[in-house]
């Protein structure tokens, strides 16, 4: 399965991300400002969380998978007269000359990793370019905060204005499966012009890591939690978070 389907539509990504993303944009900020960068943002899709720290003056490398996530990226640091790096490459394997004080990952895309062996390769390619003192921040939903059920009958999940005024009505099924910790989900997009009715399906698959296991494969990587957090406005972390948020550095 092509894992990348629900990043074709970079313009209408951004519509029906934007608006759930401030508390996470303000918390990379808040750490990423403090360590003044060279910042690198892994799977930054259409730069969500790279051009505000571009804004601020950081020098910024952003990385994604997802050719039009880039293109789109690159169309709005150029009108929004920032200097920030777009690359298409995989977190997996990226390799950069230089080091960098901070490092990102968000937008839950650590769970685009769908076994143990490629969350690895990623862990050691933060610890190969974080700084000796940088700081590496990244998100993961949290298994047991998780509503993980099988749903075969389709439910609604929320509605947003497209690109071009539509109403968008987004609604989808799950299915968990729990010997590989991977949960798909199959979106349906609906919404009508003037050709009448239409719809997008498009899947994509998520692997959830329980926090120990988590905690493992930081340490084997070289990597430590310092803070940890359950929600981007700093809430504690407990068992039902719906988010496990790690501040890692280098052990
Ligand atoms: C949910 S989006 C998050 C994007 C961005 N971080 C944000 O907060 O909006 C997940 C991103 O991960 C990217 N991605 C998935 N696998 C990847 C990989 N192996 N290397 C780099 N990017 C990857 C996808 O192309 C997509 O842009």
């Amino acid at each position: 399965m092509d894992n990348l389907q629900e990043f074709r539509d970079p313009v209408n990504y951004d519509l029906e991300e934007l608006p759930g993303s401030a508390d996470r944009i303000a918390f990379m900020c808040k750490f990423a400002l403090r360590s003044a960068g060279p910042v690198l943002d892994l799977a930054c899709g259409t730069g969500i969380v790279s051009l505000p720290l571009a804004l601020l003056g950081l020098p910024v490398t952003g990385v994604d998978l997802s050719e039009p996530m880039i293109a789109h990226a690159r169309r709005k640091a150029r009108a929004l007269g920032t200097t920030a790096t777009f690359l298409i490459d995989d977190m997996r394997t990226f390799a950069a000359p230089t080091s960098f004080t901070f490092i990102a990952l968000s937008g839950n895309a650590f769970q685009a990793l769908l076994t143990q062996p490629d969350q690895s390769k990623l862990l050691r390619v933060v610890a190969d370019h974080l700084d000796e003192r940088g700081q590496f921040i990244f998100e993961t939903r949290n298994p047991t905060g998780t509503d993980l059920r099988d749903s075969r009958t389709e439910e609604p999940w929320f509605t947003y204005v497209n690109a071009s005024g539509e109403e968008v009505k987004v609604s989808g099924t799950q299915s968990y499966d729990k010997g590989r910790q991977i949960l798909t989900w199959t979106s349906y997009r609906r919404w009508s012009n003037d050709d009448g009715q239409q719809v997008r399906r498009s899947d994509i698959a998520c692997r959830f890591t329980e926090v120990d296991e988590l905690d493992a494969l930081l340490a084997t990587a070289g990597l430590r939690v310092t803070q940890r957090y359950g929600s981007w406005d700093y809430r504690p972390f407990t068992s039902c978070s719906e988010e496990i948020i790690s501040v890692c550095e280098r052990t």
